[in-house]
């Protein structure tokens, strides 16, 4: 008869503990952060309509190729979220909260990307945004909430780079500058790019294919097309980070996947990463696209860092390990009754970490499974102690004799063992 194999999805992988540990510690970090800068966690359906995700940009990768869109069986149109930001914005146009809104998440978002090292189908982010507030100094506030984070993490080969895209009225005046200019040189364009720039000169500049480099680097660059107003908008931004001595790179053709952002973008390269995939975080404005969502005309500004590519940068630079999980109490039991149980429940109600093997097992391996598990103390029960109504308590990790302490003494004993 035929054996069902099943392995993870291409771009899916399972994690297990201690990687898990880890990416909770950073998520743990993350909130850690955000709520001492007055953020409140939101929690977002992972699918939505797939209109939703629309101002993604038709020309973006994120929504051409990468939307995991699908008919439900009530026939609606819905697609996974491949980010959070259009959602948050949907979810401030519906519910209208007090403005300036300013909202944090975690959790998986999906694409249909090409899978490699650091670049999956399902993958984590953490992120923040503010909605309701023009002022360029949140941007400066957001960013420099990134950069602390990173910095508490232990990462300290993090590049950020940072630009301008400026308002939807400086747009057509540039595009159409950067649109002369790749079709008076249409023939050294790659043919992916020519498609491309039928639909958004602007992602041709985000093409990372070689033989549109020169060109790339040729092109015009947006900032001597920004208004005054988002000219000195984006200045308020650097001269804020400036002086929160926050290092960063202007960066005049970064584009970003999306085609919302307007005014500040910026993003975070970890050195330490494959150039491909060394973007660790990424974000920026996005006036414009809680109106277009059907919500009020509030601007917006926020960013995503992506979680296993910034573990993945914590790997190569050796920092930020799992967190130690060690058990304080190993239940050893030697009896056929429901003392084990008990008394793992009594300890961990306790407070205590507690852990226990089962499928009666002898005493040497029980045993052995105590000096495994790291637990400072083990807490076995034979039949003598059964009979006595006591337990025995001995110390794995340091010199010392084992007690021998009424049944009723057990949660006391083992706290005063644990101290000494
Ligand atoms: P994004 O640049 O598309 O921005 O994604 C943010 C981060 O998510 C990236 O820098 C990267 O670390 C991670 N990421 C993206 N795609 C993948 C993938 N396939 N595999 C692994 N990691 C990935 C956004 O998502 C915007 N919503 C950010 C934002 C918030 N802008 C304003 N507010």
């Amino acid at each position: 008869m035929a054996k069902n194999s099943f392995q993870a999805l291409p771009g899916t992988r399972d994690l297990q503990s201690p990687d898990t540990d880890r990416m909770r510690a950073l998520v743990a970090v993350f909130a850690d952060e955000v709520s001492a800068a007055g953020f409140g966690q939101i929690v977002q359906p992972m699918f939505e309509d797939v209109r939703v995700f629309d101002r993604l940009g038709e020309a973006s990768d994120v929504v051409a190729k990468e939307l995991y869109a699908f008919e439900d069986k009530g026939g609606r149109h819905i697609a996974l979220r491949p980010e959070f930001t259009a959602s948050a914005c949907r979810m401030f146009a519906e519910l209208r909260p007090l403005t300036p809104w300013k909202a944090w998440y975690s959790g998986p978002a999906f694409r249909y990307d090409k899978p490699q090292a650091g670049r999956y189908r399902q993958f984590d982010q953490v992120g923040a945004e503010v909605i309701g507030s023009h002022d360029p100094d949140v941007d400066t506030e957001l960013i420099a909430l990134a950069s602390r984070f990173y910095q508490r993490l232990g990462l300290t080969d993090v590049t950020l780079l940072m630009n301008s895209l400026g308002d939807a009225a400086d747009r057509p005046r540039y595009l159409d500058a950067l649109r002369g200019h790749f079709e008076a040189n249409l023939d050294s364009l790659s043919e992916q790019s020519r498609t491309t720039l039928a639909v958004n000169p602007l992602r041709v500049l985000d093409s990372k294919r070689r033989e549109d480099a020169a060109l790339i680097e040729a092109a015009p660059v947006l900032r001597d097309y920004l208004s005054d107003e988002a000219a000195s908008a984006f200045a308020r931004v650097c001269d804020g980070l400036d002086s929160l001595g926050v290092a960063y790179e202007i960066a005049p053709r970064l584009v970003r996947g999306l085609d919302y952002y307007t005014r500040t973008t910026f993003e975070f390269a970890a050195n330490s990463l494959e150039g491909a995939q060394n973007a660790v975080g990424g974000g920026g404005r996005y006036d414009g696209l809680v109106a277009d969502l059907g919500g009020p005309d509030e601007p917006g500004v926020g960013f995503a860092l992506g979680v296993d590519r910034t573990l993945l940068a914590c790997d190569a630079e050796g920092v930020f390990d799992a967190p130690e999980t060690t058990m304080d109490v190993w239940v050893v039991s030697t009896s056929d009754g429901l003392e084990a149980l008990a008394i793992t429940e009594e300890l961990r109600r306790a407070g205590l970490r507690a852990d226990r093997n089962f499928d009666g097992r002898s005493m040497r391996a029980q045993m052995k499974a105590a000096n495994r598990s790291d637990a400072a103390i083990a807490v076995i029960i034979g039949e003598d102690e059964v009979a006595d109504q006591t337990v025995t308590i001995r110390p794995l990790r340091t010199e010392g004799d084992q007690v021998t302490v009424a049944r009723a003494q057990l949660v006391p004993a083992v706290k005063e063992m644990r101290q000494s």
